[in-house]
Order: C-alpha cells, then structure tokens, then sequence
C-alpha cells in the first residue's frame, strides 16, 4: 500500500553523524572495542531513498549495507542508485520494520535516523527489539528522536496548522496553505507580548523548511516527543543501555550548578540519565541523537587519554602565527571556523595542532600525530625529543576536551580522500553522479556539499581520473565553448579537494 512518502518525496540526506567512523569512535572512547568500520555490517531502518547508505558503501567496499524502507517508490530510486554506482555491498530491501526478525541477521551498527517519533507506538517497540535482537554484542545503536520540553515549542505550530488544514486531503494543497499560515501568523506582531513572540520564532522557523520535509515532520499524521528519561526507560526494559550522544558536544554539562540556600537540588554527572534530561530541560532540548548499546556491555565513562590509541584526528584550527614557536613557555593561538579561538603553550599541543591543522579535513592517526608532533616540537629546541609518557597523556586529555568543544573531529577510520592534486585528479563517482543532475553533493566525509557554480561542477564531471590538466581545461572550454585558464581549474579543483570531494 502506497505510504505518505511515496505521494510525497522525503528530501532525504547523508548524516554524518551516523557514519560508522563517527559511530565506532564514540564507542571507543568510551571503552568499547566496537567492528573496524572497514569490515563492518550496517542496518539502516527507515532508510528513504538509500541516500544516507549509499555514500557509506561506496566509500567502505568491504562493509556490507542493507537498509529497509516502507515506500517502494523511495526503494526503487535507491536500488536504482546503488545500482548505477554497480555496488555489491548494499541492499535496499521493500520492508516493513515490523517483519524483522533475528534472522534477518546481526549487524555491528544499526541506524534509525528521523523514524522512531514518527511511527506508532507498536513500531516504536520494534525498532528496540530490533536493536536488542540484531545488534552484535559489542554494536552500537543510533536513534534519533523529538524530544521535550523542546517538543512543546513545536507542537505549539503543529497543532495550529493541522487545525487549519484538517478538511484539506491533498499534500500539496496542505503545504501550501499551513506555510501560507505560518507566513501570515509570524509577521502579526503585538507590542510587549513575549508569548507571541515565542509563536512568531516557531512560525519562522517551519517557513525555513524545505516544504516537504516540512510535510513530514511539522504536519506528520504522527509526531510524538518524549523525555529522554521515558525514551531510555523504554530501551532499558528492551535489555539496552546509554552509550552516548552521537555529537560528544551535546552531552557537555552546564558549566556550574547555582549555589546557595535555595539551589535547587540538581542530579550530578554520576547519575547519567537523570543528569542528561536535566540537560534537556536546561536546554529546551527538542532533538536527540542516542547511541545505545546492550546493557551487558562494560562502558567506561572516565575518557581516560588511552582511549585515543587507534582513532583518527582532525582539526580546523590553524596557527595564527607563520611560525609557530614550539618551545616552552611561549604562547601561541589557533583559530577556526565560527571565530573559534585557542592559546597554549603547551609544546605538544602547539605542535599537535599545527600539524593538523595543515592537512585539514584530513586526519591522522593517533599515534603518528604524536610521533610526528614529538620531532616538529624537539626541532624547535625542547626537549620534545624525549616525552615521558606524561606529556603523551596530556596532549591526549586536552585532544578529547576540544572534541567535547567541536575544536577536533574524531572517526574511526582513516581520510578516504586527498586534500593534493594528483596528476590526473579524480571526484569520487558518487558526487560525478550526483552533479549530473544537481548542486549538491555528498562528500568523503559523508557531509552535503553545495557547488553552486556551473563550470565548477562541469570540471568535477569530467574529473573522473582519466584527464590531466591540460585535458581537463581542453574539455571544459570545449564543453563550456569558452577559454578557461589552467588557474581556474587549480583553483576550483584545490577547493574540490579542501571539500573532501578527490579520491586519493
Ligand atoms: C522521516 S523519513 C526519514 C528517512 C531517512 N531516514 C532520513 O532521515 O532522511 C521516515 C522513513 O521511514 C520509513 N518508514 C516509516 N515506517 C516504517 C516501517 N514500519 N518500516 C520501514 N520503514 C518505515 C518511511 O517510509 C520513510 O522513508
């Protein structure tokens, strides 16, 4: 039977966050020994069109992919998809979640993106008991959800406009008319009235929505929040427990409970559940993104600096000075994206961060970034040669603070992409496909990325490793019937690359 989202189209996207690289390293930092994400099995359910799956298998030829999904028109483009990319590695199956069983098989990560406040109660369950029943021992669950108190805020809209639509059945005409009232309702203004106000932002922000998303989320016959204190009572009864947030960032603490007589009387981090709805409340949390794991494994939460050993890390902080000095004593900043800002002069981490920050996206490995920050430090004059254990120790605890900061990325695997031009440059076949018919991308990084300019992505098409320079600005100024100088090509194929778009 045709669902909502064959009659209409869900925008699906890749998410990052739900990679295995990012899935397998939050895991291990929280002393799980999880699958190598280059020989593991993923499960997405409710996966659309397979556009969340199909980046993750091309880019992991020995991990095996299977995602099932309710609309068949969506399957269809996916395998279509998967197909034109002649993948052997994943399978987009027509099924209903329901029909799951154990031997439908075990899977290391199981994937549940934008599906569990948005099916009846009964799948709610099965998406758990799917968890419970083919996760492996040592795998990790991703779940996301609508959560409250931030859910009020939204059901504030969703209630108006399924109100005013209630005797409209056709989709388009509903869209129309709900993002007709939201227009209207969020340009009315009352003087010195604060809950209207609070309307007005919720009004603005569902005009912001791509329409049928917006379709299916805002509108949805079914869109149920719950407190995360309800959502892991739930996965605890299915015999799971809380690993994490997918972005580490999410689970930081306020920076200090009030003192005094009449502080209230708050949970500590020791009591990890009660403390992150506290959070929630705090934050007027609205979404989450939980990673879940069986409730017989160990998970160590002292985030000790070992647990670095084996992850790969990146940073797009880079030195303010042209050079840095790494000795002692001597402060030094680094800058990124957001007007992120750090001084230190802690020799290993100048160094550290100096050498991430020059192969940035890519990342590096653990224990070669400190190898490799040990001989940069000692050749600025310290004793750098020589790190006792110690200094080791430390770089790695304050790696993982700025990871809590979002100053460093970590995965569990290696850059599958190269930020050098090669002689004859290659765009990964995905995003070649996917400009032939759009503006964005996906990238090996498993991000969208948009390349609004035409010639941009025309060189990217032809990019396909068989042309060297010279071919590639020959067959683009044929293509374009226009001179295009050997510049341009650098320029945009350089910017390709610090996109994470060029196959090493
Ligand atoms: C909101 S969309 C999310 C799609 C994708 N995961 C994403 O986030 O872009 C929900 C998806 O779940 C699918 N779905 C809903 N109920 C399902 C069920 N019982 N079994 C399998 N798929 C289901 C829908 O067909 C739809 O493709």
């Amino acid at each position: 039977m045709p669902t909502s989202y064959d009659e209409v189209a869900y925008p699906s996207h890749s998410f990052a966050q739900t990679h295995p690289d990012r899935l397998g390293a939050m895991a291990t930092i929280f002393g799980m020994t999880p699958a190598p994400v280059e020989r593991c099995r993923v499960l997405e359910l409710g996966c659309g069109n397979g556009s969340n799956l199909i980046p993750m298998a091309l880019s992991l030829p020995d991990s095996r992919f299977v995602g099932v999904d309710l609309a068949a028109t969506q399957v269809e483009i996916g395998a279509a998809g998967a197909a034109a990319l002649e993948l052997k590695n994943i399978e987009i199956r027509h099924l209903d979640v329901m029909d799951i069983r154990r031997e439908f098989g075990e899977f290391d990560y199981i994937i549940a993106h934008g599906l569990y406040s948005w099916v009846p109660p009964a799948v709610r369950e099965q998406v758990f008991d799917v968890l419970r029943q083919n996760l492996a021992p040592n795998g990790v669950g991703y779940v996301s959800y609508n959560t409250f108190p931030g859910g009020h805020m939204r059901r504030l809209v969703r209630e108006i406009l399924l109100y005013h639509t209630r005797d409209i059945p056709d989709p388009k005409e509903r869209i129309r008319e709900s993002l007709s009232l939201a227009r209207y309702l969020s340009m009315w203004k009352h003087d010195q009235d604060n809950e209207r106000d609070l309307l007005r932002a919720e009004f603005a922000r569902v005009l912001g929505y791509d329409p049928s998303h917006f379709y299916h989320d805002d509108l949805a016959g079914i869109n149920s929040p719950v407190y995360f204190h309800e959502f892991m009572k739930q996965a605890s009864r299915h015999g799971l427990q809380y690993l994490a947030e997918a972005d580490f960032y999410e689970m930081q603490g306020p920076p200090a409970a009030p003192q005094g007589p009449e502080a209230p009387r708050l949970p500590s981090p020791g009591d990890l559940i009660e403390f992150e709805q506290y959070l929630d409340f705090l934050r007027c949390r609205r979404f989450r993104q939980t990673l879940l794991c069986h409730d017989g494994v160990t998970v160590d939460r002292t985030l000790g600096p070992a647990r670095l050993r084996g992850l790969y890390l990146a940073s797009p902080l880079r030195p303010v000075s042209q050079t840095p000095d790494f000795g002692y004593g001597k402060v030094e900043g680094f800058t990124g994206p957001k007007n992120s800002e750090i001084e230190t002069d802690f020799p290993a981490a100048k160094a550290a961060l100096t050498l991430l920050g020059g192969i940035y996206p890519s990342n590096m490995r653990f224990e070669d970034l400190l190898r490799r920050s040990r001989s940069l430090a000692a050749a600025g004059q310290t004793n750098g040669d020589d790190w006792p254990e110690q200094i080791a120790q430390e770089l790695a605890a304050m790696l993982l603070k700025m990871y809590a900061a979002n100053a460093v990325e970590i995965a569990a695997g290696p850059s599958r992409f190269t930020v050098e031009l090669s002689e004859r440059p290659q765009a990964s076949r995905l995003v070649r496909q996917q400009l032939e018919t759009g503006d964005v991308a996906v990238n090996l990084l498993h991000r969208q990325v948009e390349i609004p300019d035409a010639n941009a992505r025309l060189l990217l098409r032809l990019a396909d490793g068989t042309r060297d320079l010279a071919a590639l600005r020959c067959d683009l100024a044929a293509a374009l019937q226009a001179e295009i100088s050997e510049e341009d090509i650098i320029k945009n194929l350089r910017s390709a690359a610090h996109g994470a778009i060029l196959v090493a």
